[in-house]
């Protein structure tokens, strides 16, 4: 049987953010942001593996402490995200098959839920290509023109937001990223161009990304809420 393993690039440097700390190590309810992340996915009992990639150069995640049983500390991130993943995948090569599940996720996701997890493995496990987290749009799509007015409503019909995790094998998402270079801004992308196509699987609005200082607000209520349920 394939196993299923995560993996977790974490070599980004938050620059929407401000300030000089990566934003997956700014404090989240006392822990930093990447703790949450790493525990929603080391704590789930069908994830055999947790696999983060830092910078070569990280100066901060020593002092964290972060100790969790099935987490391996990778240091080969690279320039973009794709390059991250794309090191990852090649590091791991020695203890995962190529028929075994990768699952990429954010570090900066940190609200990711078991129930989401649960419906990816149920889903996909079966799946020949793989698939992804996603939220179909519920608001009305404007484009803007100049002096941000609105140029056009776009349909919405259709119309997903790509989440994470991203679920594929580990053999045929590295060949994807391999073939698609750092251009694409995920996994899923990678896997579209070698002309497959990949499952969206319902996720919801709380498994956000953290990209703008609000946004940490956003992500306190939602675990804060979980931790008083
Ligand atoms: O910047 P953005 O939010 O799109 O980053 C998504 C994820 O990719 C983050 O977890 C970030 O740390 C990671 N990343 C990476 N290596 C890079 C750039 C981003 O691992 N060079």
């Amino acid at each position: 049987m394939s196993k299923f393993v995560a993996l977790v690039p974490a070599a980004g440097s938050g620059s929407r953010m401000g300030g000089s700390l990566p934003k997956q190590y700014l404090p989240l309810l006392e822990r930093p942001l990447i703790d949450h992340t790493l525990r929603a996915l080391a704590s789930h009992p069908r994830i055999a593996q947790v696999y983060v990639v830092l910078s070569p150069d990280d100066a901060s995640w020593d002092e964290l402490g972060i100790q969790l049983e099935k987490l391996t500390v990778l240091r080969c991130g690279g320039a973009a995200r794709a390059q991250s993943v794309t090191n990852g995948l090649k590091a791991i090569a020695a203890e995962v098959a190529a028929d075994d599940w990768v699952l990429v996720h954010d570090a900066a996701r940190p609200c990711l839920r078991a129930e989401h997890l649960d419906r990816m493995l149920d889903e996909l496990a079966g799946d020949g290509v793989g698939g992804i987290l996603a939220v179909p749009v519920a608001d009305t799509l404007k484009r803007s023109g100049p002096e941000q007015r609105i140029a056009e409503t776009v349909p919405r019909e259709g119309l997903w937001q790509a989440q994470t995790p991203q679920m594929f094998r580990h053999g045929m998402l590295l060949k994807a990223l391999e073939a698609a270079g750092s251009a694409v801004t995920d996994e899923a992308s990678a896997i579209e161009r070698m002309g497959l196509q990949p499952k969206l699987v319902e996720g919801d609005a709380r498994n956000l990304k953290v990209t703008y200082p609000r946004d940490l607000e956003l992500a306190a209520l939602i675990l804060g809420g979980e931790q008083e349920q």
